[in-house]
């Protein structure tokens, strides 16, 4: 088992006016930090001498307590090593898994928390390989190259990123992805425009933060990103799911169930999780009914470096002559997602108020990747890396299709496969998604359910699935273990 060794003292409490012995208390503080498991087994305890000094007692009473929590059972010694919560302690609870009761305390969480929709570990989202989403071409990536840069600023940093940096980031990569994003997806945007963030997923809390009230209506795409819904539902919005056919986002639909509202939330070049490309028509429609309306479309743009049929779709804030769009895009595709990095296009007048929320939020950017980035992009390591992977990921879906048609024949939809790193199948009504995939991931498939998209009482079956991280040899192989598992 990994030794785990922090340097990290477990909170020992001593009380000299108690009248109970200090090695009693020490014995009583570290067998109740691993029945609690704040200790965990095969986590290093500090030494007699480092305790001594950091509880300000005499050695003693620690060797006496680490002598009886031994004979106990609770400790162990590896020579040389030091000492160690015992390895064969594993039933007892860890940290984070014991079961939570839910105490006082958590009735009393603000209204405006428990909005949000709870947090479930859901076994498909840890999944590795087949056909996990959101995880490009690991064993791809350009680790050699990202691991000098990334030497080379530990080493080197410069003194100004040593200390606090603007709130909308490091502003050499604010001036990278501003002409990334005007030459290859005609964003109109100048670098001032550009906040550095940790994700899409931040920038879609920035902008409901600044751009919505509680009760305010946002219209939202059916079926949806669902982390976009929670956003919307924590801060006490009222969603209006506006339903999505071959042409994107139903406008005329939107218009008719609630015209007035603030904003739209959407997916144009590659809507989640069917993948419909907005059209032309459709686009112009949306933007002039938020123009009218005075409402913001936020522009989700989370994937569109991939386009396997057609040269990359414009982004729908680049026909934006009114400034109503937001448009967000992330790092998490093209590169990892837990580099956690991305960026918001923000309009001119509403920079001060994205910056005052971001300020309050976390401050600014943490700086050591975005000087990473800012090289690996001005080398053109980036644009190389994502012309790779735009060709592998070509492979990988072509094989991934071929495969369904081979095995399911018309028994499937296939929806969305002429981008991103996923693509969506839909089943018929009676089938039951999240238990299906609850089954298969005992098996170590990793089927994302369709049906938690949908917003309404009508949601589909399906699975969305994702092709980024699985060898085109492996294919076949998985798509046969998702027959057995459907039964079809
Ligand atoms: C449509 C969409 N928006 C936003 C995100 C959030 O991505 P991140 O926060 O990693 O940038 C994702 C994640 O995969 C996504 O699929």
């Amino acid at each position: 088992m990994a030794t785990i060794s922090s340097g990290i003292f477990p909170v020992i409490c001593i009380d000299r006016n108690t009248g109970i012995p200090l090695h009693r208390q020490v014995y009583t503080g570290f067998r109740e930090a691993i029945l609690r498991g704040e200790l965990g087994p095969g986590q290093k305890v500090p030494s007699s001498r480092a305790l001594a000094a950091e509880l300000e007692i005499s050695r003693f009473p620690i060797l006496d307590a680490y002598a009886q929590l031994h004979a106990e059972g609770y400790l162990e010694s590896r020579v040389g090593a030091g000492t160690f919560v015992s390895a064969a302690l594993t039933n007892l609870p860890t940290n984070n898994t014991a079961p939570v009761e839910e105490s006082e305390g958590a009735r009393r969480v603000s209204q405006g928390s428990a909005r949000f929709p709870r947090y479930h570990a859901a076994p498909w989202r840890n999944g590795w390989g087949a056909f996990s989403v959101h995880q490009p071409a690991f064993d791809q990536f350009p680790f050699e190259t990202w691991s000098k840069l990334v030497a080379h600023h530990s080493r080197a940093p410069r003194a100004h990123g040593m200390r606090n940096i603007d709130p909308l980031g490091l502003m050499p990569l604010r001036d990278a992805i501003c002409s990334y994003l005007r030459t290859a997806r005609a964003v109109h945007c100048d670098s001032s425009q550009i906040m550095v963030v940790s994700g899409s997923q931040q920038a879609l809390d920035i902008t409901a933060r600044v751009l919505l009230d509680r009760k305010d209506s946002a219209w939202i795409e059916e079926p949806c990103y669902p982390l976009a819904r929670s956003i919307l539902l924590g801060y006490g919005c009222r969603i209006v799911p506006v339903p999505v056919d071959q042409e994107g986002l139903d406008v005329n639909a939107g218009i008719k169930r609630a015209r007035n509202a603030r904003a739209a939330f959407v997916t144009p070049s590659h809507h989640y999780p069917l993948g419909v490309t907005m059209s032309a028509p459709r686009r112009l429609q949306l933007l002039d009914w938020a123009r009218k309306a005075s409402a913001w479309i936020v522009e989700d743009d989370y994937d569109s470096e991939f386009r396997f049929e057609s040269m990359p779709i414009p982004s729908l804030q680049g026909f934006d002559s009114a400034a109503r769009v937001i448009y967000i895009g992330t790092f998490s595709k093209v590169l990892f997602p837990s580099l956690r990095l991305g960026y918001i296009v923000i309009p001119p007048d509403l920079v001060d108020h994205f910056t005052a929320v971001r300020y309050a939020m976390d401050i600014f950017p943490s700086y050591l990747f975005q000087e990473v980035l800012t090289d690996f992009m001005g080398a053109g390591h980036f644009a190389r890396h994502i012309r790779r992977m735009r060709a592998l990921y070509k492979t990988r879906r072509t094989a991934l299709v071929e495969s369904l048609h081979s095995e399911f024949g018309d028994l499937l939809e296939i929806h969305g496969a002429k981008a991103g790193m996923h693509l969506s199948i839909t089943l018929p009504d009676d089938y039951r998604d999240v238990e299906i995939a609850m089954r298969a991931a005992k098996e170590n498939l990793w089927l994302w359910p369709l049906s938690p998209c949908w917003s309404g009482i009508h949601p589909r079956q399906g699975f969305i699935l994702g092709f980024g991280n699985i060898a085109e040899e492996k294919m076949q192989s998985a798509v046969r273990h998702l027959r057995r598992i459907l039964a079809l």
